[in-house]
């Protein structure tokens, strides 16, 4: 627990969803309001399905100041909030609200933190060559977030090729300038890649990787969302071919770093957010960036 005084004015902040107990956030966002000694506090409320419109509700009547949203609730919170912004609408997905006196927006920070955890890669997504492994939700929020972003090319790869296409199908024609395919694995090892990101849950249960990278003609950066544990076989695999590679865990920073802006217009500070993720980390369960 943090030493701040909490007191008739301090404002509420939380994360909603089903489960919550291992969420990070709470740790992360303490951390920085202590930092920069903002009167607030931020808690977990879990919510089962059910309980989504009411939940949204409670926001309101209770006056929360804002919540992230999580799994299972980021595409069914939309039709209650007042106001979404184009690109959480683009993805279909709101992972923070906040409340403007009742009035509450939806946002999506999935989306910017991935791209600012690029950063460290220096990979220019402009023009570059995509390819994506996996076609849930958190796919879907990449694929919106790196064609917007201008990427050239972005494949899609996954187990049931079904989800895949039905994903391509739907963005086709929002990015025209983005060649979008659904395409097999032998297909992927056969083109080069300026960045392959891992977006499915394989590697986090059991040390086993969603495709073998020496397999792939070449692949000059990669991304993994997977961030328990830290270095899953693909990375391993990324790091013996000298391939530059990040985990999820710059993703799951900078979605927070965004929403704590969004609330308090605040610069957020990244690194007792990041020390604070660090330090949780241990006693947390395998878990991916979602
Ligand atoms: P999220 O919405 O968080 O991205 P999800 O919808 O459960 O999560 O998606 C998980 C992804 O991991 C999917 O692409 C899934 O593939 P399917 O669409 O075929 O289910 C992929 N995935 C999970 N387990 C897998 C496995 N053992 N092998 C290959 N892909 C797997």
């Amino acid at each position: 627990m943090n030493s701040r005084s909490l007191d008739g004015r301090t404002r509420v902040y939380g994360v909603v969803g089903h489960p919550v107990a291992h969420s990070l956030s709470p740790a992360m966002h303490n951390a920085a309001f202590s930092e920069l000694e903002v009167n607030a506090i931020y808690v977990a409320f879990p919510s089962t399905p059910e309980q989504v419109s009411r939940m949204i509700e409670g926001v309101r009547a209770m006056n929360v100041s804002g919540v992230n949203v999580t799994v299972p609730h980021k595409s069914a919170v939309l039709p209650f909030l007042d106001e979404v912004t184009p690109l959480a609408q683009k993805v279909g997905a709101v992972n923070t609200i906040r409340n403007d006196q009742g009035r509450l927006v939806g946002t999506n920070t999935d989306v910017g933190g991935f791209l600012r955890s690029l950063e460290s890669l220096e990979v220019q997504v402009p023009q570059a060559r995509i390819a994506l492994l996996g076609a849930g939700g958190s796919a879907r929020a990449l694929l919106v977030g790196l064609a917007d972003a201008g990427a050239s090319r972005i494949w899609i790869c996954n187990r049931t090729t079904e989800r895949a296409r039905q994903l391509i199908h739907e963005f086709q024609e929002q990015f025209p300038g983005t060649d979008l395919q659904v395409a097999e694995l032998e297909a992927l090892h056969a083109e080069p890649w300026d960045l392959l990101v891992n977006t499915t849950t394989v590697g986090m249960e059991h040390p086993e990787s969603p495709v073998d990278l020496h397999a792939f003609q070449e692949v000059r950066y990669l991304a993994d969302i997977i961030y328990k544990p830290a270095q899953t076989l693909l990375l391993q695999q990324a790091e013996q071919l000298r391939i530059p590679s990040i985990n999820g865990l710059g993703m799951l920073l900078y979605q927070g770093a965004e929403a704590f802006t969004f609330w308090t217009g605040l610069k957020a500070p990244t690194g007792v957010m990041r020390d604070a993720l660090l330090s949780r980390l241990q006693d947390s369960p395998p878990t991916r960036s979602r």
